[in-house]
């Protein structure tokens, strides 16, 4: 738990946006092609659809096409601090947040940091972000959740794909959501899921995976619960980390035999609303969690200004983390469902050869000049090439 003096400025998320790229498999395709009853993935699993990122759309320019339709010249000029948190980094010394920074267009007196640990990343960037905002409450913090995750082809994890960005802008007395000081986190060394450097795929321990993740947020409940942190009547949301739908639903459900049925079942609404995007776009790892925050804020019209929102953040490896939040007053007027949910449904959806052509397509390794062509016509920057070893931006 973070101690934090009693006339600490008030902090959180001023602003969220998200990229996903313009292509998508449909899961029903997938199933059909893998030999599976389409119900183990559209029910079993939870999902719908996944999101395929082309070579154009890597987690940098992701990242960059999440944020620039939330940032005014002002926000631009006060970022003091951009984390890009991501597990899928394109570099191993520089940061991405450097490439982001440039395409952003912001100004170079500021702390550009990338931030790794599996889907946990974001969450870490969010408090560092808070903290820092809480000590420099005339700057702005920018922070970047991106990833791309690739399990390969036939493994039990490559319906849990999926390819995006959420950006948030952290400040002082924020528009959208204030964060509570206190958290509740714990970090434990486990083999559940991991991506060694020589490899383009994750590697998962499945079902062990999904006991550690529910584990490990039914520990940090018990402790809320003894600390007085999260009493179910006081919360009017609970969200998960997302890897696919079903998981969040397992963890919601550990609640079941736990809280009053009322409490229960008004969780359990709000989570269906926080959902809806996630379903269409698949795994993202560490943006997961705040696809589901924007997808709850967006689609649920029974949220009131001043409820109380839980988030479990979980990333793999293993970091969790228990914390709160308040929506304020007008922060619907900070969101943007239209223009959201019009992407998705403008996205191209690739037959299974087209999918799996994307797949395995890569960038060159061996230094030689490769040329990209925008397959996002609507996103503002894109990975034009490589040259010399280096990635180039437009
Ligand atoms: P699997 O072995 O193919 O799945 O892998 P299954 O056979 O157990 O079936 C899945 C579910 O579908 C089961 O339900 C079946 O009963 C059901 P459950 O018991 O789970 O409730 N099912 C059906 N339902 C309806 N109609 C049918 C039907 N057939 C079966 N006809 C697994 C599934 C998730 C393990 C696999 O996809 C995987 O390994 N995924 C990757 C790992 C993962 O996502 N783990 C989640 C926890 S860890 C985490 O969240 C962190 C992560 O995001 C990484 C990071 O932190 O960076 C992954």
């Amino acid at each position: 738990m973070t101690a934090v003096s009693s006339d600490a400025p008030v902090v959180g998320i001023d602003r969220i946006d998200c990229y996903t790229p313009n292509h998508y498999l449909d899961l029903v395709d997938l199933a059909h092609a893998r030999g599976e009853d389409p119900n183990k993935y559209l029910i079993g699993i939870g999902q719908s659809k996944m999101a395929v990122a082309a070579l154009d759309q890597d987690i940098v320019a992701m990242a960059a096409n999440a944020a620039e339709p939330m940032l005014n010249a002002e926000d631009k000029a006060n970022i003091g601090l951009l984390i890009v948190a991501t597990e899928s980094g394109i570099d191993q010394s520089k940061a991405s947040a450097l490439f982001v920074e440039n395409l952003l267009g912001l100004d170079e007196h500021l702390r550009a940091i990338e931030i790794k640990e599996a889907c946990y990343g974001a969450t870490a960037g969010v408090q560092l972000a808070c903290d820092y905002v809480r000590s420099h409450p005339g700057r702005k913090a920018l922070v970047i959740a991106s990833d791309i995750a690739r399990y390969g082809l036939r493994t039990a994890g490559e319906v849990t794909q999926g390819a995006g960005s959420v950006a948030m802008l952290i400040s002082r007395d924020p528009s959208i959501l204030v964060i509570e000081p206190e958290s509740l986190y714990l970090s434990r060394s486990t083999g559940d899921f991991w991506r060694p450097n020589y490899s383009t795929e994750a590697f998962a321990r499945g079902k062990f995976s999904e006991q550690v993740y529910v584990g490990m947020f039914d520990e940090l409940w018990d402790e809320a619960q003894g600390k007085g942190m999260a009493r179910p009547e006081d919360l009017q949301a609970l969200l998960f980390h997302i890897p696919f739908s079903k998981m969040g639903r397992k963890g919601l459900r550990s609640l079941e035999s736990r809280i009053d049925g009322p409490d229960y079942e008004r969780l359990t609404q709000r989570f269906e609303s926080s959902i809806v995007y996630g379903k269409q776009v698949g795994n993202i790892y560490t943006g997961s969690i705040y696809l589901a925050l924007l997808s709850l804020l967006e689609n649920d019209d029974t949220l009131r200004e001043g409820d109380r929102i839980g988030l479990f953040s979980y990333g793999s490896g293993s970091v969790g983390e228990l914390y709160f939040g308040r929506l304020q007053p007008g922060y619907r007027d900070r969101l943007d469902p239209r223009r959201h949910q019009s992407a998705l449904d403008a996205r191209q959806q690739l037959t299974m050869e087209q999918y799996e052509s994307m797949f395995e397509g890569q960038l060159a390794t061996d230094g030689s000049t490769q040329t990209l062509t925008q397959t996002d016509p609507a996103a503002p920057h894109y990975l034009a090439g490589i040259k010399e070893h280096e990635r180039q931006y437009r």
